[in-house]
């Protein structure tokens, strides 16, 4: 059996510490150390207070915040791709409503790339995959809300040109016209989820392309992979943690024996950050407004004192899908669209990434240590147990 000193590394479970690339474009060590998030050498409090999801995606995308000019020219260009293939609405309407919506989004992309103009341009093409990022970035949207009004039993509505990316997406998915701070609060969310290093969806996209393969595969390999509730998964399970409390009297409760009995609780603890998710402490002062703006202050009565005890009692704060689940619910939308959404902000991430790989790339083949049995001659068939 083989061991440590004999293969050309260590293991680290689950990867944890190991550097597997450089990249010039999420920076988790930031200024401040742990809790500190750049994209690109931006602050994210900064990005949050001042960009749009177009100015945070041109961003990640092209390297350099846009000025007026380009800003307008990169948005023009992403309301005028956002419609799907006409086929693959058609396809929509037949997969069954049973069927995951991040499994459907992965369908859907991987329609979109036959649809795709330079579909078969060379994999290390940059130009070209700046556009086919443009277009993910402009239909995925439009993909995800198709499939919740199918699922609502309506019609899917078509891209509004006069909408800004956020607010369009909530008026695919919803059929109403969103307040202002709706707007704002859901384009905040989109800024944050846009981007973040190596997490286990952008790393799938990353060795996905390592081997020459399209930005469409890499995409496909990513939402496949922030499917899990370990990852992009748990926006939804963190709403399913609220629904399960139930009311705020049973908060203090449920918490304490949720903590007593060990159980994993979603929207909470991370890989990388110790202390704090900057990205949760941002969007928390949102569901405190969305919630007064709606009247509905229950689920933030719920959400305080898990958010106190698991901080207090676990040392895991929590992270950004624990705020999210509840900012999605109080602008209407379903639980099953949480992760889709994370995804289709995260778009704008991966093909950053994506592109970055093929840029400068090397295949990504780790080893594994042997733990199986060694040295078994074959029997015949007939001797064999
Ligand atoms: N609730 C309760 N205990 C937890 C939690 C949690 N949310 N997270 C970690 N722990 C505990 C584990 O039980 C384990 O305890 P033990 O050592 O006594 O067995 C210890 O903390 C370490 O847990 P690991 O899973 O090994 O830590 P890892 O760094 O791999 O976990 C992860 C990171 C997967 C995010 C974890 O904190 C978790 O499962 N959180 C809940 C799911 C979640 O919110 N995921 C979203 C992540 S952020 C994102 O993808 C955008």
């Amino acid at each position: 059996m083989s061991t440590d000193s004999e293969l050309p590394g260590t293991y680290y479970p689950g990867l944890e510490g190991v550097i597997s690339n450089e990249t010039a474009i999420t920076n988790l060590e930031g200024r401040k150390g742990d809790g500190d998030l750049e994209y690109r050498g931006y602050r994210i409090e900064d990005l949050a207070e001042h960009v749009s999801y177009e100015e945070a995606a041109y961003l990640l995308l092209h390297g350099e915040l846009p000025n007026a000019g380009q800003l307008a020219e990169f948005d023009s260009r992403l309301r005028s791709q956002r419609q799907i293939p006409g086929e693959l609405i058609d396809l929509l309407r037949h997969i069954p409503r049973e069927a995951h919506s991040m499994d459907v989004l992965r369908t859907s992309l991987s329609v979109i790339s036959h649809f795709d103009p330079e579909v078969n341009a060379i994999s290390t093409d940059h130009a070209a995959n700046v556009r086919k990022a443009e277009r993910i970035v402009a239909k995925t949207a439009t993909a995800v809300a198709a499939r919740e009004r199918l699922l609502a039993g309506q019609e899917p509505l078509a891209p509004d040109a006069s909408l800004s990316h956020a607010g369009n997406f909530l008026y695919m998915a919803t059929g109403k016209k969103p307040s202002a701070s709706m707007t704002r609060a859901f384009d905040l969310s989109l800024v944050l989820y846009a981007e973040h290093e190596l997490n286990a969806s952008t790393f799938a996209a990353r060795v996905t392309v390592s081997t020459l393969s399209d930005i469409y595969s890499g995409i496909v390999a990513a939402v496949g992979t922030l499917k899990g509730p370990l990852h992009g998964g748990a926006n939804e399970e963190a709403w399913k943690v609220l629904v399960e409390v139930g009311s705020p009297d049973n908060a203090e409760h449920w918490i304490q024996d949720a903590l007593a009995t060990k159980k994993r609780i979603m929207g909470f603890g991370h890989r990388v950050y110790k202390t704090g998710d900057p990205r949760a402490r941002i969007l928390k002062v949102w569901c405190r407004k969305l919630a007064d703006e709606i009247g509905e202050d229950k689920w933030e009565k719920i959400a305080e004192p898990i958010e106190r005890e698991v901080t207090a009692q676990k040392k895991l704060p929590p992270n950004v899908d624990w705020p999210t689940a509840r900012l999605y619910h109080y602008m209407g939308l379903e639980t099953d669209v949480y992760t889709p959404i994370f995804a289709l902000a995260r778009v704008a991430g991966w093909s950053a990434h994506i592109i970055e790989q093929l840029d400068s790339n090397r295949l990504m083949r780790p080893r594994a240590r042997y733990t199986g049995p060694a040295n078994r001659p074959v029997k015949p068939i007939q001797e064999r147990r």
